[in-house]
C-alpha cells in the first residue's frame, strides 16, 4: 500500500536549503559561459542594462509563479502540482502542459548540458597539471577543438558528470540536492568573489569596466533584447518545471516574493561577477570579447596562461563552474526523477539511474554530432522553455483562482501588488510571446529573421574596439579549424 502523501513528499529542512538549492539550479553554466559570450556578442553594457530589466521586471515574477504553483499542491510532482491546482481553479487540467513541455525540455537541456559540463572537468586537469605550459596561444586555443574531436574523450568526462549528477539525484531531496547545493554553494561563492578580486588586479579594470557598464545606448536593438530575455530565462531556470517542483518542496511560512527576489538577485550578481572576473583578463591581452562560445574554452585559457598564476587561477575557474553546472543538472534531473518515482512507484535510485542511462545516451548522440546539439539545444531553450513559462505565467495571472494566488503570492504592500500583477498579467506574457516567436522566426524562417534584425547593424554600433577586432578574430579561429582538420562546434548555450 502506498504511503500517505504527507510522508511521501519531500521538504527542504530550511530557508537557507532551499534558496541555496534554487540558486544552485539557477547559477550554472549559463551563468559563466553562456552569460559571457551573450554579453560579449551583444555589446557589453547594453546588453547587460537589458538583462536586468528582464531579470527584474519578467524573470523574479515569472519565478514567483512557478514556486506558487508548486506551493500551492501537495502533489509529488510538477505535472501533478499543476493538474491539481487546475482542478481546484476550475481551470482545464491542460494547463498542466507547462509542467510536461519543462519537464521534456529539462531533459534535453540536461542531455547538452553534460557534454559542456564535461568540457569543464577536462579542462580542470590541464591548468591543475600545467599541460599549458610552454605552449602558444595557437596550440592552447585548439586543444578545444582537440577536445570535440575526440568522442572517446568527450564521453568519459561526460559520464563522469553524469554519474556525479545521478548519485546525487538518488540520494534524494534532503541528503543529496539540499546536501550538494548547501556544500558548494558558499565554495563557489567564496572562489568567485577571489577570482574576480584577482581579475580586477591582475587585467585591465578599467577596459572590462566601462565596456560592461558605460553602455552604449544606441547598440539596444531588438535582437539585443531577444537574446537578454532568452538569457534571463535560461539563466533562472524558468519553464523547465524546477521552480514548480522545488516550489512544491517548499514549507508554509517562507515567503515566495522575497524568495523569487533573492533568488534572482543572486543569480544575476553571479553573472555580473562572473563577467568581471572573465572580462578584465580578455581585455588585458587585446582579445576580442565577441568570441561566442569559445570565450570560456578557448579565449580565457588563452588569456589565463599568460597572466601571472594563471594555472592556479584556471584549476580555481574551472571547479567553480563545475560546482556551477553540478547543482543545476541535479535541478535538471530532479524534475523527471520526481515524476516517474510517484508515477511508476518505483525508487529514486532505479529511476535516476534509469533516466542517467537516457541522459548518457542522448548525450553521447550530441558529443557525436554538433548538429544534433545545437538542434537540441536551439528547440528547448527558444522554443521549449519560454512556452512552458509562458503557460505557468497565464495560468497564474488569468486562471488560479484569487484565494489560492493570494495565500502563496502575500506579503507585499497593496500597491507593489498590484504592480506585480500588471506584469504577471500583461507585461511578462507579452514579453515572453516575444521571444518565442522570435525564437520560432529564427529556427524555422532564417531568411525573415535575418531580413527583421539585420545582423550588421549591431556588430557595428556596439563599442569601437571589439567590435572592430572580430572580424580578425573569427579569421585565425577559422584559420585554427583548419589546421585541426576538425570543426569547433558554436553552441549557443
Ligand atoms: N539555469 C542553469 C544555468 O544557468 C541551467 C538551466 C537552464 C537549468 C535551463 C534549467 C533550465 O546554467
Amino acid at each position: 500500500m502506498a504511503a500517505p502523501a504527507a510522508t511521501e513528499k519531500a521538504q527542504w529542512s530550511s530557508r537557507f536549503a532551499f534558496v541555496m538549492a534554487a540558486v544552485g539550479s539557477a547559477v550554472g553554466l549559463g551563468n559563466l559561459w553562456r552569460f559571457a559570450s551573450e554579453a560579449g556578442e551583444n555589446g557589453g553594457g547594453a546588453f547587460i542594462v537589458v538583462y536586468l530589466m528582464c531579470v527584474l521586471f519578467i524573470g523574479i515574477p515569472a519565478l514567483m509563479c512557478e514556486y506558487a504553483i508548486g506551493r500551492a499542491s501537495d502533489k509529488a510532482s510538477a505535472v501533478q502540482s499543476v493538474t491539481d491546482v487546475a482542478r481546484r481553479s476550475n481551470a482545464s487540467t491542460a494547463w498542466s502542459a507547462t509542467a510536461w513541455i519543462g519537464m521534456i525540455a529539462a531533459f534535453m537541456v540536461v542531455c547538452f548540458y553534460s557534454v559542456v559540463a564535461g568540457w569543464v572537468i577536462a579542462y580542470i586537469p590541464k591548468f591543475a597539471l600545467g599541460m599549458f605550459n610552454g605552449l602558444s596561444d595557437e596550440q592552447i586555443s585548439a586543444q578545444f577543438g582537440a577536445l570535440n574531436g575526440s568522442l572517446g574523450q568527450e564521453i568519459v568526462y561526460m559520464t563522469i558528470f553524469v554519474a556525479l549528477t545521478v548519485w546525487l539525484v538518488a540520494r534524494g531531496v534532503n541528503e543529496g540536492i539540499e546536501w550538494a547545493a548547501k556544500m558548494l554553494m558558499p565554495v563557489f561563492f567564496f572562489l568567485l568573489l577571489a577570482l574576480c578580486a584577482v581579475a580586477l588586479m591582475i587585467g585591465d579594470a578599467g577596459a572590462a569596466m566601462s565596456w560592461m557598464y558605460l553602455p552604449d545606448f544606441s547598440a539596444i536593438n531588438p535582437s539585443v533584447a531577444v537574446s537578454a530575455l532568452g538569457q534571463a530565462f535560461f539563466s533562472l531556470s524558468l519553464g523547465s518545471a524546477i521552480m514548480i517542483t522545488y516550489g512544491s518542496y517548499l514549507p508554509r511560512g517562507i515567503n515566495i516574493p522575497r524568495s523569487s527576489a533573492i533568488v534572482g538577485g543572486m543569480d544575476t550578481f553571479v553573472a555580473v561577477v562572473a563577467g568581471m572576473a572573465i572580462f578584465p583578463i580578455v581585455f588585458a591581452l587585446g582579445m576580442s570579447p565577441d568570441s561566442g562560445a569559445g570565450l570560456f574554452f578557448q579565449t580565457l585559457p588563452v588569456a589565463l596562461h599568460s597572466v601571472p598564476g594563471g594555472n592556479l587561477f584556471g584549476t580555481a575557474f574551472f571547479v567553480l563552474a563545475l560546482f556551477a553546472a553540478v547543482t543545476s543538472s541535479i535541478s535538471l534531473l530532479e524534475v523527471s526523477t520526481a515524476y516517474l518515482v510517484d508515477k511508476l512507484k518505483l525508487s529514486r535510485t532505479k529511476m535516476a539511474i534509469a533516466l542517467g542511462a537516457g541522459i548518457w545516451v542522448v548525450g553521447a548522440l550530441c558529443a557525436y554530432s554538433d548538429a544534433f546539439f545545437g538542434a537540441l539545444d536551439n528547440i528547448s531553450g527558444k522554443i521549449m522553455l519560454p512556452l512552458a513559462a509562458l503557460i505557468a505565467v497565464l495560468f497564474v495571472g488569468w486562471r488560479m483562482t484569487k484565494e489560492i494566488r493570494d495565500q502563496e503570492i502575500e506579503g507585499l504592500p497593496a500597491p507593489v501588488m498590484r504592480v506585480l500583477y500588471l506584469l504577471i498579467r500583461f507585461i511578462a506574457p507579452a514579453a515572453i510571446a516575444i521571444i518565442l516567436i522570435m525564437g520560432a522566426i529564427q529556427q524555422w524562417a532564417p531568411g525573415l529573421y535575418q531580413s527583421i534584425f539585420p545582423p550588421q547593424p549591431a556588430a557595428v554600433e556596439e563599442g569601437a574596439a571589439p567590435g572592430a577586432l572580430e572580424d580578425e578574430d573569427t579569421a585565425a579561429e577559422a584559420e585554427q579549424a583548419e589546421e585541426q582538420a576538425e570543426t569547433v562546434p558554436e553552441p549557443e548555450g
